[in-house]
C-alpha cells in the first residue's frame, strides 16, 4: 500500500490528517529504535535532499541533514542566506522549484517570508517541506513536538498545555496549537497583550470546542498545566527595537518557578532559548527541551522517507 504521505508537500499542519500524523509518529518511533540499537537504514541510498535555508537555522537544518544521512541518502545545500527572492539575482522561488526537480528528490526550505514554501512547492514536482516560513508555519517542528509530548507524557489526549511567550510571531506555536488541537487539550495561551496568538487561530480552536484561556499570568497557567511550551520573543519580526527591549525579559522560568508549577510539569522549548529558561532548570527531570531537539532526527527521518515513498 502506498504511504498516505507519498508525494505530498508538508507546508501547513492543517493539511495533515490524523492518520498521517499517526503514521509519522509511528515511523519515527521505529527509526529511533533502529538508530538507538546501532542499526543502519539504507532506504534513501542514491537519493538527494536539497536544503534551502534562506533564514538562519542550526537545529532544523542539522536535524534534516542528519536525518537524510541516517537514511543512507545525500544532501545538497544552499549556503548563501542572502540569495533569497529579494536577493541580488532576484530569482523567483517558483523557478527555483522547477530547477530543484533536476537536482533533488525532496527539498526543505526556510525563508523569512510567509508563503515562501508554497511558492517553491508550486514550481517543484518533488515534495517540498516547509522548514519555517516567517511568522507562518513550522509543521515538522510541531510533529516533533507531538512526538516529544507523547514520549514524555505517554499520551496526547486530554492534556493541559500552556504555550507561552511570543505567540504572535512564533511559528512553532502556530503550528503546534493547530496540531495538538486535534487531541482535545485545554490550552493556556500566555503572552503579553501585544504578543497574543493570532485571533484566527484562537477562534478556529474555540469553534472546534477546544477550551482556550488567554492570559498574561504564567504562574497561574503553569500551576494547572501538564506541559509548558516556552518560546523566545522573536526579535527578527519586530520593526520597533525598543518594543523588543521592553518585552524580551517578560517571562523567566527558574527553579523557584518550577516549585510553584504543577507537579511533574514537562518543560519544552523549540530552541534557541535566550533568557526565558534559566540554565539551572536544565537539571530538572521534567526539562525536555534537549530531548525534544534530539527527537527532531527520527521525526524528520520519517517525514523524508514517507513523502518520497521510500518507507
Ligand atoms: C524555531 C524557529 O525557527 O521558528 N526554532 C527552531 O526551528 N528550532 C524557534 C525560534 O527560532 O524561536
Amino acid at each position: 500500500m502506498p504511504s498516505a504521505l507519498k508525494g505530498k508537500d508538508i507546508l501547513h499542519v492543517k493539511d495533515l490528517k490524523l492518520e498521517q500524523i499517526s503514521l509519522v509518529l509511528e515511523t519515527a518511533a521505529r527509526y529511533e529504535n533502529v538508530v538507538a540499537n546501532g542499526g543502519r537504514l539504507n532506504i534513501m541510498a542514491g537519493k538527494v535532499l536539497a536544503t534551502l535555508f534562506f533564514e538562519s537555522s542550526i537545529q532544523t537544518r542539522l536535524t534534516f541533514e542528519s536525518a537524510m544521512l541516517r537514511l543512507g541518502g545525500n544532501v545538497v545545500s544552499v549556503t548563501d542566506v542572502k540569495a533569497s527572492t529579494s536577493g541580488i539575482k532576484g530569482e523567483r522561488l517558483y523557478d527555483t522549484g522547477k530547477m530543484i526537480d533536476g537536482y533533488a528528490d525532496v527539498a526543505v526550505i526556510r525563508h523569512a517570508l510567509e508563503g515562501s514554501a508554497k511558492e517553491l512547492a508550486d514550481g517543484a514536482n518533488v515534495p517540498v517541506i516547509n522548514g519555517g516560513d516567517g511568522a507562518g508555519q513550522h509543521p515538522t517542528q510541531a510533529l516533533m513536538d507531538l512526538y516529544t509530548i507523547q514520549k514524555e507524557k505517554g499520551r496526547l489526549n486530554n492534556l493541559n498545555v500552556t504555550l507561552a511567550g511570543d505567540l504572535k510571531n512564533g511559528r512553532t506555536v502556530h503550528s503546534l496549537s493547530w496540531l495538538l488541537g486535534k487531541f482535545g487539550p485545554r490550552f493556556y495561551f500566555v503572552s503579553p497583550q501585544e504578543l497574543r496568538m493570532p485571533p484566527e487561530i484562537t477562534k478556529a480552536l474555540c469553534d472546534d470546542g477546544i477550551e482556550v484561556v488567554e492570559t498574561s499570568n504564567l504562574e497561574e497557567a503553569a500551576a494547572k498545566s501538564d506541559v509548558l511550551y516556552m518560546t523566545r520573543i522573536q526579535r527578527e519580526r519586530f520593526t520597533d527595537e525598543q518594543e523588543y527591549e521592553r518585552l524580551k525579559g517578560v517571562y523567566v522560568v527558574n527553579n523557584e518557578f518550577i516549585q510553584n508549577a504543577r507537579r511533574g510539569i514537562t518543560i519544552m522549548h523549540p530552541l534557541p532559548r535566550l533568557d526565558e529558561i534559566a540554565r539551572e532548570v536544565d537539571a530538572y527531570e521534567g526539562s525536555a527541551y534537549f530531548r525534544q531537539a534530539a527527537n527532531g532526527v527520527p521525526v524528520r527521518m520519517a517525514i523524508i522517507a514517507l513523502v518520497t515513498g521510500c518507507e
